[in-house]
């Protein structure tokens, strides 16, 4: 049932974390040069809204991976509707158990679920994928103040104990071998336009429908008080959009 609310929210946004179509394409301006018949792989894509805007940005091929069936089914439809059904695959897997050959893509993609694994892991697990001289492109959290305050660490104690700075993710990629193409901080706007503002007024809607269901209420709190931290906090942390190459 909690599962079922979850997904209901989250199947129900135009996307299933921070981002927009213009630091998707900020972070491909950052790419060395875009071959006419690219093969992209676009991992933890949810509906594909960055998918969408790979697809119509670049040319050749994606192949978008997550493991929850009906964000896939979206995105598919979404790509017929468009007309990119013959450029554009979806693959029902699990990001830490990809069954994919290796060297076999121009460019990895990963916007918002690097976390899964965590990023160091992804990257590893990851950059096997690669052709030579291939680039990745992941966007994940991180502390932007050397200094952040006690409650924001408070909640990322909580909730994503990982998070480090983006020098700490720099020297990530440079530690298994990427060369950093450069890195730059989502605005604001990539949390609210398409994830928090529409999260936040489905939230409310759904406040008062489970007002007396404890579990449902717990999740919907926990969402709302996601949203209240970056509110109150959006110069401590945020997502940055990383883009390396590796050899
Ligand atoms: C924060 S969302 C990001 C979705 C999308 N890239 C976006 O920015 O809108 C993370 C995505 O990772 C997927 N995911 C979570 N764990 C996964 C796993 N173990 N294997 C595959 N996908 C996973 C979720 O279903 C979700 O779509």
């Amino acid at each position: 049932m909690l599962d079922e609310l979850f997904y209901r929210i989250f199947e129900s946004l135009p996307r299933q974390g921070p981002g927009d179509p213009g630091s998707t394409r900020r972070a491909l301006s950052l790419l060395p040069g875009l071959a006419d018949d690219l093969a992209i792989l676009d991992l933890g894509c949810g509906s594909g809204a960055q998918t969408l805007d790979l697809a119509w940005v670049t040319r050749g091929t994606i192949l978008a991976v997550d493991n929850h069936q009906p964000f896939l089914d979206m995105l598919a439809a979404r790509m017929a509707v468009e007309g990119l059904a013959g450029r554009v695959k979806v693959m029902n897997a699990d990001l830490g158990q990809l069954n994919l050959p290796s060297r076999s893509f121009d460019l990895v993609w990963c916007e918002g679920a690097a976390f899964v694994l965590g990023f160091a892991e992804s990257i590893s697990s990851w950059k096997g994928f690669l052709k030579p001289g291939g680039c990745m492109a992941m966007s994940e959290l991180a502390w932007l103040t050397d200094t952040p305050p006690q409650e924001a660490r408070d909640y990322m104690d909580q909730v994503y104990p990982a998070i480090t700075g983006m020098e700490g993710n720099l020297e990530i990629i440079r530690s298994l071998g990427g060369e950093d193409l450069g890195h730059f901080v989502l605005p604001e706007a990539a949390w609210w336009d398409a994830y928090y503002t529409p999260m936040e007024m489905r939230l409310s809607a759904f406040a008062e429908k489970y007002r007396d269901d404890g579990k449902a209420m717990e999740l919907i709190r926990h969402l709302q008080q996601e949203i209240e931290m970056y509110r109150k906090y959006p110069d401590a942390y945020g997502y940055v959009f990383y883009v390396a190459q590796f050899a």
